[in-house]
């Protein structure tokens, strides 16, 4: 099995998201799989251009992993710049997804995706900040569309306090091990 492991909090030792995605992979990981590790912070890529279409490394190593574990933090309510860049290189018509006349279809249904959300904040639906909601919103939709239904953890609260943050990273620790292998 191949793991591919997108980190994209700019937080460093103390990002929650980090630390969730490396228990992800810990858990997941059996003999002979291999783990590559793409630190979208430590290798930022550039903002999308047409001239970046020609370069088709990133969607060949999305295109190279079964599962695909992804931090995505929250930064003005919504996934890091660094993250949207990886995204606009895997939405490829043709590639991980294809118009028909019945509509748009996702090609992209055979990989398991995992993602570990770190939010500040409390955004279940009914909240009152629910409509600002658009980091879970936007990446189920966008895996949706190319046929992927991602697994989601989730550490919320984690700018409320010290204990709202312990309590945040516990639930998504339990949510981790959850997980299906
Ligand atoms: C630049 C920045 C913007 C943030 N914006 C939001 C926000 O809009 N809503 C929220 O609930 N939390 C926000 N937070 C808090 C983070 O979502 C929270 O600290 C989370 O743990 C970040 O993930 P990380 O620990 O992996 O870095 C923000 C944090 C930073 C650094």
């Amino acid at each position: 099995m191949t793991i591919l492991k997108i980190d994209s909090s700019i937080t460093g030792e103390n990002s929650v998201s980090r630390q969730l995605t490396a228990r992800i992979v810990d858990q997941l990981r059996g003999a002979g799989s291999d783990v590559i590790e793409r630190d979208l912070v430590e290798q930022p890529l550039d903002h999308l251009t047409l001239d970046a279409f020609a370069d088709s490394s990133i969607l060949d190593e999305f295109l190279a992993a079964d599962t695909i574990v992804i931090g995505a933090p929250m930064y003005n309510f919504t996934l890091p710049s660094q993250l949207k860049a990886w995204l606009d290189r895997i939405l490829v018509a043709g590639k991980t997804f294809r118009y028909t006349e019945a509509g748009p279809e996702g090609l992209a249904g055979n990989k398991r995706v995992i993602v570990a959300l770190s939010r500040g904040g409390f955004y279940a639906a009914g909240s009152p900040a629910s409509a600002l909601e658009h980091l879970e919103t936007y990446l189920t939709g966008v895996f949706g569309f190319i046929g992927i239904v991602p697994e989601f953890v989730h550490a919320d609260g984690i700018a409320v306090g010290p204990e709202a943050r312990e309590a945040g990273i516990a639930n998504g620790l339990q949510e981790i091990e959850r997980l299906a292998a």
